[in-house]
């Protein structure tokens, strides 16, 4: 008994040893990440729309320091720049953004030159690890503006045509779609029983509707949509006509035949009133002379004599 006793206290001792031990470890960890500053975010990369306001969010994990350096620079391609310095806000965002304890930069009124990155950096001159910084990638989305829209009035059918669509403002840049008769053009008009036949090749990147030869189907109200993350708008319709090359001939035609059978008219017209009559009393005097000494052919004189006289009794 008494030596089973003397295991049992060997066993316990050891295990409070041990457990001790442990205890003491865990303190030294502890202590040791308390003497650093550790930062960390919810979001590292934040969007918003223009006009709306946005966080920055910078959070301090740990730190033993009361009182650290707290600053944010905003970096650009043309290097760093000061946002927060000296417990001031600066630069651009000065009375658009606010601190929110401990480090978080809160931006009031997003405008679209605030798309960067930024830096928020903590300095903790009593920790051991005694600085950390974290960067925030913040992208402002601006709505598009209404696009320009550049439809042909009128095409002759069979031939081609372009119509395109820019918008310059949008960010991220603007995707497009283009609308006939309030109806949207699918991408490949193949996929639609409606546009199977017509010939246009269209880009949602560039803004441009492209038909290598136009129908008449093709005619009718188009406009364009510029759309992007921050919203959409369009342009307003404009009408595009397809005409017949032959129709168009056809009228020429006609014109030709109207003016040169008018150019007939107005040309017999001055005949008659400048002389075409005197013209044929001469013509009958010089019918006569002749006729009167030839003598050979008295009927047809006499045919003629009958001839002038009609003549001169219609005129
Ligand atoms: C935000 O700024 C723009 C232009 O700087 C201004 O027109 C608008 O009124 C501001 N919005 C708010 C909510 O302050
Ligand atoms: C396309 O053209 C074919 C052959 O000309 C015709 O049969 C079909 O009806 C047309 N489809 C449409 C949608 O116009």
């Amino acid at each position: 008994v008494a030596l089973a006793m003397q295991h049992l206290m060997r066993s316990l001792t050891i295990r409070v040893l041990l457990h001790v031990f442990e205890r003491t470890c865990l303190f030294c960890l502890c202590y040791l990440s308390v003497l650093a500053v550790v930062l960390n975010t919810n979001n590292a990369s934040p969007w918003t729309n223009e006009f709306d306001k946005t966080e920055l969010s910078c959070l301090i994990e740990s730190i033993s320091t009361t009182n650290p350096r707290i600053e944010w620079k905003k970096i650009t391609s043309e290097g760093p720049s000061y946002v927060y310095f000296d417990k001031k806000i600066s630069g651009d965002l000065e009375n658009r953004a606010v601190i929110r304890e401990p480090a978080t930069l809160l931006i009031t009124n997003a405008t679209r030159s605030d798309t960067a990155k930024y830096r928020c950096e903590v300095t903790a001159a009593d920790d051991q690890k005694s600085f950390d910084e974290i960067v925030i990638d913040l992208v402002v989305r601006v709505k598009p503006v209404v696009p320009k829209c550049s439809v042909p009035k009128s095409v002759p059918f069979g031939k081609s045509a372009e119509l395109s669509c820019v918008e310059e403002e949008g960010f991220p840049k603007s995707q497009y779609k283009w609308f006939k008769n309030k109806e949207e053009l699918p991408d490949d008009p193949k996929t639609s029983l409606k546009f199977f036949n017509s010939s246009y090749t269209l880009s949602a990147e560039t803004g441009t509707l492209k038909f290598i030869a136009v129908r008449k189907e093709d005619a009718g109200e188009y406009f364009c949509r510029a759309q992007n993350d921050a919203g959409s708008t369009q342009c307003a319709a404009q009408h595009m006509e397809v005409y017949d090359i032959d129709i168009v001939g056809i009228i020429l035609g006609v014109l030709v035949v109207v003016v040169v059978l008018l150019c007939i008219t107005v040309g017999i017209c001055c005949a008659y009133k400048q002389g075409y009559f005197s013209s044929q009393k001469q013509t009958g005097n010089n019918y006569k002379v002749p006729a009167k000494g030839d003598g050979v052919d008295y009927v047809r004189t006499e045919d003629e004599g009958d001839f002038r006289h009609k003549s001169s009794f219609v005129i």
